[in-house]
């Protein structure tokens, strides 16, 4: 595996890479990180990871300095899983005078769910991915499903800007007690993490519900929430919505995913379920 530190090094190597297929992750790299790693081979003949912890996308107070920085290890997971190239750059390489031009996702897709209670934060992912895209040129990129409205919102960024960049979903990848693989899991106590299964069950439970034809979409989010609760989470959200834009559904709608944000303790969890 190449390593590159700088923008000039990665492009160069592009030139002569062939169909670059593109992994942008922030590091910490588990099972999650490396299924699309080992994804992407099937699309193209060059595999390119980035790891870069984003500043722009973390809220003053969320936890950009704790974000867990694991590089060694990393690297060796990465040989492992038949990456290529990695571009690792250090901030000052990516952000050399502080950022002044962003990619500002509309609010229909970037100030629900996740953007409600981080405001600015697809602000900050869309405008790094857009930088990383135009530093290694991709014809396709993966990006997890765990972060489902990310998903939504680079493949519009994509669709509207006209690139020609096949964006390309992973599945989630979970522990064997249905968690949502995380760098986040990491902060969670010994007792936090035996909880922590149960968002997964919690929207489990919902998305059942829902297949087998429950539309009273507001009192099974109201009653996710309130399980939550009584079992000391701190809900942000539950809901239920439609698929391909995230708007709320209305009772005859169908292709659903119901998504849930959570604290518990001092970690944030999310999570979400295709119905
Ligand atoms: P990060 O959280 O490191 O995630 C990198 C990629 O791995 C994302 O596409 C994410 O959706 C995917 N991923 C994370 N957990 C997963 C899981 N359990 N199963 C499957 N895929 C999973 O997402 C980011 O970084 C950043 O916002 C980034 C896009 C790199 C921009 O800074």
């Amino acid at each position: 595996m190449q390593i590159h530190e700088t923008i000039a090094g990665v492009r160069a190597a592009m030139r002569t890479a062939g169909r670059v297929v593109f992994v942008p992750t922030m590091g910490n790299l588990h099972d999650g990180h490396i299924a699309l790693m080992r994804q992407a081979r099937a699309h193209g003949n060059a595999v390119v990871a980035s790891i870069f912890v984003n500043r722009l996308q973390f809220r003053p107070g969320e936890d950009f300095d704790k974000y867990p920085r694991t590089f060694e290890a990393d690297c060796q997971r990465m040989v492992e899983a038949g990456v290529d190239h990695l571009f690792a750059p250090a901030e000052v390489e990516l952000y050399p005078q502080a950022q002044s031009y962003y990619i500002e996702p509309p609010a229909e897709h970037a100030s629900i769910l996740e953007g409600e209670f981080r405001p600015g934060h697809f602000r900050g992912v869309a405008t790094v991915v857009m930088k990383l895209f135009s530093i290694v040129q991709p014809q396709a990129a993966l990006f997890g499903k765990k972060d489902y409205q990310q998903f939504m919102v680079l493949s519009a960024m994509v669709r509207e800007f006209g690139m020609s960049i096949e964006v390309i979903p992973g599945e989630t990848v979970r522990a064997p007690d249905g968690l949502a693989l995380s760098s986040r899991n990491g902060y969670l106590t010994e007792a936090e993490r035996a909880e922590a299964p149960r968002l997964y069950r919690v929207i489990s439970e919902l998305a059942a519900e829902a297949r087998s034809g429950a539309r009273n979409f507001a009192d099974l989010e109201a009653r996710a929430m309130n399980i939550l609760r009584i079992n000391g989470w701190l809900p942000d959200y539950v809901a239920f919505r439609k698929k391909l834009d995230l708007q709320s559904p209305s009772a005859h709608d169908s292709g659903l995913v119901v998504l849930a944000a959570a604290r518990l303790g001092s970690t944030r969890l999310i999570d979400n379920l295709e119905v």
